[in-house]
């Protein structure tokens, strides 16, 4: 651990200072404004300030540009929420640029990433997500559309990929300097091919490669994959030299982490693990902020994913998870989390991996995708919401 006056880990990407490398990875059906405020009030409770940067989860360009109403529900951010971090998922240079611009005119946000991580077949079928950097100038061309869109605002841009299609065609290299030349302001990758998905382990080796390809261009490379515990995201920038540190599906029901992850990356002490009867309470919040975004039937039935990856590793047993797996009001919620407030139990094994994990796959492409990487041709109808990355 640093010493505690270190703040050498704070973080700059283009105007925006942060006080902490910790970035909330972008989740569809997870990172939406009530989980961004759980995990922002955690590390403001647990650390005094909120100093990460939390990124919504994605939402289509196109949709957002044709004004697609659960798509702008899906932009709601706190009003104390700063910096607004906002995920466009496209294809297109037409239609990023359209949407990087509605974001500027509208005052939507202070941040945009460009999504081109997601493996999901549906996706990849139709060239888009991890498949599209493979097509170098359409993807510089998407890239360059948002930064002409934030020209003149302090609106940086951003880009999230993977580390390539298959072991046969990497492209996180290209990407990157390509990102960097296209003005994005930092490049954040996942040490995955499209065809691991989430199976194995992130190569963190590629990380660190791409940190030397972009050496002297002063755009931060984030580091993202199998962070799952504070000592993880330490061990990440001390082998890769990455700049900051992008965490997904470890703090899926441990919004605390964040608070952790400050806590380690700025040199303090780590704050306590919560014991049950304050998990009791962190789900008991998370419902209601849930609600305040979805209303009471949609927001307790989005909870329900939820239960799980809270109660990981801690004693609570079979009947009570599953009965608070079926909760469909917040009446009903503290009727079931009675009896757990006060609880002084932690967890056993809480560590390790959670949320998706899976095996490998082929990759599905569009016919012909391979032929020529640079192709500036945008694929047709390739936007697709709310599948994930
Ligand atoms: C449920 C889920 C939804 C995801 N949705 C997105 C998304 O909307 N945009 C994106 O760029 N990546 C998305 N991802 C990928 C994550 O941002 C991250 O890159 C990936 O999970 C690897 O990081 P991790 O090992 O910390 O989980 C998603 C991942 C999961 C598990």
């Amino acid at each position: 651990m640093t010493d505690a006056t270190d703040r050498s880990h704070a973080l700059t990407i283009g105007p925006l200072s942060l006080g902490s490398p910790v970035v909330l990875a972008p989740m569809a059906g997870v990172t939406n404004v009530a989980f961004r405020t759980l995990c922002r009030e955690q590390e403001k409770t647990k650390m005094g300030s909120v100093a990460g940067l939390y990124v919504c989860e994605m939402v289509t360009a196109r949709a957002l540009v044709e004004r697609n109403e659960k798509t702008l529900h899906m932009t709601t951010f706190a009003p104390d929420e700063t910096p607004r971090s906002l995920q466009l998922f496209t294809t297109d240079p037409e239609y990023t640029y359209r949407a990087a611009k509605m974001v500027v005119d509208n005052d939507m946000a202070d941040h945009i990433d460009l999504n081109f991580g997601c493996p999901v077949p549906k996706v990849t079928r139709r060239g888009g997500g991890a498949a599209l950097p493979y097509k170098r100038r359409l993807f510089g061309n998407i890239v360059s559309a948002a930064v002409r869109a934030t020209e003149g605002t302090d609106i940086p841009v951003t880009v999230k990929f993977r580390v390539g299609i298959d072991a046969n065609h990497l492209t996180h290299l290209d990407a990157g300097r390509i990102a960097v030349e296209s003005g994005a302001r930092a490049v954040a990758l996942h040490g995955r091919t499209a065809a691991e998905r989430y199976s194995g382990h992130a190569d963190w080796s590629r990380i660190a490669e791409l940190k030397e390809h972009l050496a002297g261009t002063g755009v931060p490379v984030l580091g993202n994959g199998d962070i799952f515990a504070a000592s993880d995201a330490r061990r990440m920038m001390d082998e890769t030299g990455c700049d900051g540190v992008v965490i997904g599906r470890g703090c899926l029901g441990r919004p605390w982490l964040f608070a952790e992850l400050s806590a380690e990356l700025t040199g303090r002490p780590l704050p306590p693990q919560p014991a049950l009867g304050e998990v009791s309470t962190i789900i008991r919040r998370h419902a209601e902020l849930l609600v305040d975004h979805d209303g009471e039937e949609k927001g307790c039935r989005d909870l329900r994913k939820h239960v799980g990856w809270y109660f990981r590793g801690y004693p609570v047993g079979g009947d009570v998870r599953r009965a608070l797996a079926g909760v469909s009001s917040l009446k009903e919620l503290d009727a079931q989390l009675a009896p757990l407030a006060g609880s002084e139990a932690l967890p056993d094994d809480a560590e390790g991996p959670r949320g998706r994990q899976g095996s490998p796959g082929r990759v599905l492409l569009p016919e012909g995708w391979l032929d020529d990487p640079e192709d500036a041709t945008a694929p047709i109808d390739a936007d697709v919401e709310n599948s994930g990355g």
